[in-house]
């Protein structure tokens, strides 16, 4: 399949472009390069073979751009990558969260109506299921109240394009509820690139080891679970990204509107994850335990069985990966791109 990847030079974006060629596909992606470099583009091409991966730097909320571009590419379907995400920044700047992420949506969906692309992969986030009322989660769960701008653009989106389905059910649309993506691809060529302090745990660890950061802050360690600190089911990136892949089939097979979580199905502490990465990489972690992070719930991890069913995938790395691969990326490029 021919593939619009919106947001493609971001962090999953990146690595799913990978594994979208390795599966035969072809992809063209579409990106403001806002929390993004080319420079991810180029290593992506040069990991697949290619002279160059087709890219075109462009506002999705720009029609205009959108409509020429539908005009002079045939697309199969769209994976929409592209969106603001940083939680707290969002709680900071509700309007430009809002704006984008809904905004940007609305303009793609009806460019692709307007040229008759109605199959599409959005990425939504396990944020959705707020304090979740069943552990491990299944897409049965009910929604809950998202705590921050962020999350809320995800549920909302959600609901908009179940709608959209619901009226025209020519739409194929998979929503894929991401757990917590770490790690990066294994040739340490890409790799997730935050601006600024890190909000995420992963990133903050990889900081602390190469000499970045001075400590990690353990938000809590009075949560109800066994060490007390919270507990996520954290991902691969290159296995979420292969997700994409399976998901094409949901697709394929014209399944109409389809829920997924993209988890491991584990769950594993704060302390579980950087005793992980000082035995894997064999790096010190120093810490220090921090008061509890607003917003934040103690225990996240899903049931991927229905992924697993229906679209033949399972996650195939492990911690250790996870570990070995996020160290891998930032030692050798211990500035980004
Ligand atoms: P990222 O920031 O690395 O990638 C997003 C890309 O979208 C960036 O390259 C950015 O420049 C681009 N972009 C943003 N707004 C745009 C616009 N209006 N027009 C064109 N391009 C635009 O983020 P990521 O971690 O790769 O996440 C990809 C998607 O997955 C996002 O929608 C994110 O909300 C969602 N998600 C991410 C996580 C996570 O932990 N990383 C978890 C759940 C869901
Ligand atoms: C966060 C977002 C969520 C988003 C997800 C994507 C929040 C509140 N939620 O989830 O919306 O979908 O990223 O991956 O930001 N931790 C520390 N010290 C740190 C950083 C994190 O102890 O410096 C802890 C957190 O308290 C949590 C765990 O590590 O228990 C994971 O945190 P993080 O990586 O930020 O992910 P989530 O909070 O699960």
């Amino acid at each position: 399949m021919n593939i619009l990847v919106t947001g493609g030079a971001g962090f999953i974006g990146s690595h799913t472009l990978i594994e979208l060629y390795k599966a035969g596909h072809t992809a063209l992606v579409v990106d403001n390069l806002y929390n993004s470099n080319p420079e991810a583009l180029r290593r992506v091409a040069e990991i697949i073979g290619v002279p160059e991966i087709p890219f075109i730097k462009a506002d999705i909320r720009d029609r205009e751009a959108l409509e020429d571009i539908f005009s002079a590419h045939r697309f199969d379907a769209c994976i929409h990558f592209a969106g603001l995400k940083a939680v707290g920044e969002s709680v900071a700047k509700p309007l430009e969260y809002y704006e984008n992420n809904m905004n940007g949506t609305f303009v793609l969906l009806d460019v692709m109506r307007h040229h008759g692309c109605k199959n599409i992969i959005f990425s939504s986030s396990a944020t959705v299921y707020g304090d979740p009322a069943i552990i491990p989660i299944t897409e049965e769960c009910p929604k809950g109240q998202c705590t921050n701008p962020y999350g809320q653009t995800k549920s909302m989106l959600e609901q908009v394009m179940i709608d959209l389905q619901k009226a025209d059910p020519e739409w194929n649309l998979v929503l894929l509820r991401y757990f917590n993506p770490i790690g990066a691809h294994p040739s340490g060529r890409i790799g997730e690139n935050p601006n600024g302090i890190p909000n995420n745990l992963m990133p903050y660890i990889t900081q602390v080891a190469v000499g970045k950061r001075e400590r990690l802050g353990v938000f809590g360690n009075d949560y109800p679970t066994p060490d007390g600190t919270g507990v996520r089911d954290y991902i691969h990136v290159v296995d979420l990204a292969s997700a994409h892949v399976a998901a094409l089939k949901a697709i394929e097979r014209k399944q109409g509107l389809a829920i997924y979580n993209i988890g491991t199905g584990h769950g594993y502490s704060v302390l579980e994850v950087v005793n992980a990465f000082i035995r894997v990489n064999k790096v010190d972690i120093p810490y220090q335990i921090m008061p509890r992070r607003a917003g934040d719930i103690a225990i996240c991890y899903c049931n991927p069985e229905k992924a697993v069913k229906e679209l033949g995938w399972k996650a195939q790395f492990g911690i250790d990966e996870m570990c070995r691969d996020a160290w891998n990326w930032q030692k050798n490029n211990p500035n980004g791109y």
